[in-house]
């Protein structure tokens, strides 16, 4: 029983009639034995029987914690159709009504209470060795703000895909919520809420109860890559500073968000026939996102030849107050970094009122770039998308706000409007666009694309710390992938089904960085590359009984 209780040994009705033998099974499952393909088109077949959102999230929740590798072999023969469901969107339902769900016990809950016991918690890890770990503090989970415990759900998910795409071993891997409690008035009233039923504690006592697990976690689990997710904006960038010169450690909202989006913007360019040191481009929005960008757009202009000087004067970033400059008084130290001296705006046209908007900055700058960071939805109007085409052949276009209706423009306005020459990404998913009698796939800026393959990098490569320069290397790979390179159709961003693949690629850039930068040990890109195909694990069932011969 414990067998079939263990969902990594967990084979169901797959055990063969000698491990039924051996183990004590017969009598205790059906007759019939079944292979793995069989069993994955039967799980199929009750999942397309479910009729609502959160029951195929529930579904597949309980087959993960009854039989692991068929619930990976399951996501991986349908990846396009159940990957939102385990993962955004449909995550968010689950999260919200974690209490209501909740059934199996699965990774860590360090609850505040329990302070004083972190290393007991982390010695009573399901798992000893631990490749990937997976923290939240459940306070800004997706577009959902506050849930307190119910965060957990997305570690779990995210740790999924680590396995699903990265192929990180899934017994290496652990979900970790950090209970702080909630300041969800929801959560904190609800009767069936699992969490510390108290608000967030902050200041002091949060940075302090943060660093004593983080300390166990240094002395029971070194060497393990720490992936901080969905902590609020207040921080999520302190945490990161104090961690990543100590930790194998990076933030997957801030990091991740930035790389695919640098990904995506290396694979448009190249598309386009341009370079990269050649763009000029304009951000409409400079929030926390959109600076993450920006940062790493600078760093890759930098290593494309540009000085740091002569890469910042590339990039316009344009806000509520409007475009930044150094007279205003309004910009963060991380937003001054691209405010441009008021003499390069002398001998621009400008609007009456001298405030530089969006589309006064689009009228005097050839732009080549156009991103969307802003939760203004429309704000990319047709007069400004048509004066951005009107200077050059491939505008590129992203308007990458969330969710769809904050997105600055749709794919199908975006084409019209440029005669189909533009190049779109966009934040939210979107239909592939008719265009003119072809069809045209529209990419969407998921971080699915960079994440899974940066953890399988870091394991196989044994890195010590995550860098910059070594998220920008997944970018640059990642835009080398698009399959928008050879066909004008095609979507910037590869699809789902090929992501196990270019994930390896991705890995091995990330490897090949962490070498040349001193933080693994190095060896030869073959023997790097056998190393990243022998950690990406394959959903099969582990062979019990030697076939005889
Ligand atoms: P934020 O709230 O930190 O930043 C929003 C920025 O837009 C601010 O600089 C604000 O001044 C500016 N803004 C708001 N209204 C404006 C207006 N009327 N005119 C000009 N500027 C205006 O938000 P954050 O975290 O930076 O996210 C921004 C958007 O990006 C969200 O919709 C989010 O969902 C999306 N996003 C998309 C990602 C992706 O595609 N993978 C990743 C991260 C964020």
């Amino acid at each position: 029983m414990h067998l079939l209780d263990t969902p990594l040994l967990n084979k169901g009705t797959a055990f063969t009639d000698e491990e039924r033998t051996l183990f004590g099974l017969h009598g205790l499952l059906p007759p019939q034995v079944e292979s793995l393909d069989e069993q994955a088109v039967r799980a199929y077949d009750a999942y397309r029987r479910k009729d609502d959102d959160l029951e195929r999230h529930i579904y597949l929740r309980s087959l993960q914690d009854r039989n692991e590798t068929l619930f990976y072999r399951l996501l991986n023969d349908h990846i396009e159709e159940l990957m939102p469901v385990v993962y955004t969107p449909v995550v968010a339902l689950g999260c919200q009504h974690f209490s209501q769900i909740y059934r199996r016990p699965r990774g860590l809950f360090i609850s505040y209470p329990l302070r004083n016991s972190i290393p007991e918690l982390l010695h009573n890890r399901p798992n000893a060795n631990v490749d990937v770990l997976v923290v939240t503090d459940g306070e800004r989970i997706l577009g959902i703000g506050d849930q307190g415990v119910g965060g957990m759900g997305i570690p779990i998910g995210k740790l999924s895909l680590y396995s699903l795409i990265g192929g990180i071993h899934p017994a290496r891997t652990l979900p970790v919520v950090l209970d702080v409690g909630t300041n969800n008035p929801d959560r904190l009233k609800a009767p069936e809420y699992l969490g510390w039923r108290h608000e967030r504690i902050s200041g002091d006592a949060y940075y302090e109860f943060v660093d004593l697990f983080v300390q166990a976690l240094k002395h029971e689990l070194p060497g393990t890559c720490i992936q901080w997710e969905d902590f609020a904006n207040p921080h999520a960038r302190p945490l990161l500073e104090r961690y990543r010169e100590e930790l194998l450690t990076f933030n997957d909202d801030i990091q991740g968000t930035a790389a695919v989006a640098l990904g995506t913007l290396i694979g448009a360019i190249k598309a386009s026939g341009g370079n990269l040191r050649d763009q000029e481009i304009v951000f409409y929005g400079a929030g926390a996102a959109a600076i993450g960008v920006a940062d790493y757009l600078r760093e890759a202009l930098q290593e494309s030849g540009l000085s740091c000087q002569e890469a910042g004067r590339r990039i316009w970033i344009v806000n509520r107050g409007g475009v930044l400059r150094s007279d205003r008084q309004d910009l963060s130290p991380e937003q001054r970094v691209y405010a441009h001296p008021a003499e390069r705006f002398d001998s621009w046209v400008l609007p009456a009122t001298g405030r530089i908007d969006l589309g006064t900055v689009i009228q005097n700058v050839r732009a080549t770039i156009l991103i969307g960071l802003s939760t203004v939805g429309g704000a990319f109007s047709e007069p400004i998308v048509r004066e951005m085409a009107r200077k050059i052949e491939r505008p590129i276009i992203f308007p990458l706000s969330n969710p769809t209706d904050r997105s600055e423009a749709t794919p199908g306005d975006l084409l019209e409007w440029t005669d189909g020459r533009a190049l779109v990404a966009t934040g939210s998913p979107f239909a592939p666009v008719e265009f003119r009698g072809r069809k045209v796939a529209v990419a969407q800026c998921n971080n699915v694309y960079i994440f899974p393959a940066v953890g399988l990098g870091l394991v196989a490569s044994r890195a010590r710390r995550v860098t910059d320069k070594m998220m920008i290397a997944a970018a640059r790979a990642l835009g080398e992938s698009s399959p928008a390179l050879g066909d004008r159709s095609a979507a910037l961003l590869p699809r789902l089904t090929e992501l196990r693949g270019i994930a390896r690629e991705i890995a091995f850039a990330v490897g090949a960085e962490a070498q040349r930068a001193g933080l693994a040990e190095p060896c030869s890109p073959p023997e790097l590359r056998d190393r990243i195909a022998a950690a990406q694990w394959t959903p099969e069932y582990p062979r019990f009984v030697q076939a005889k011969a």
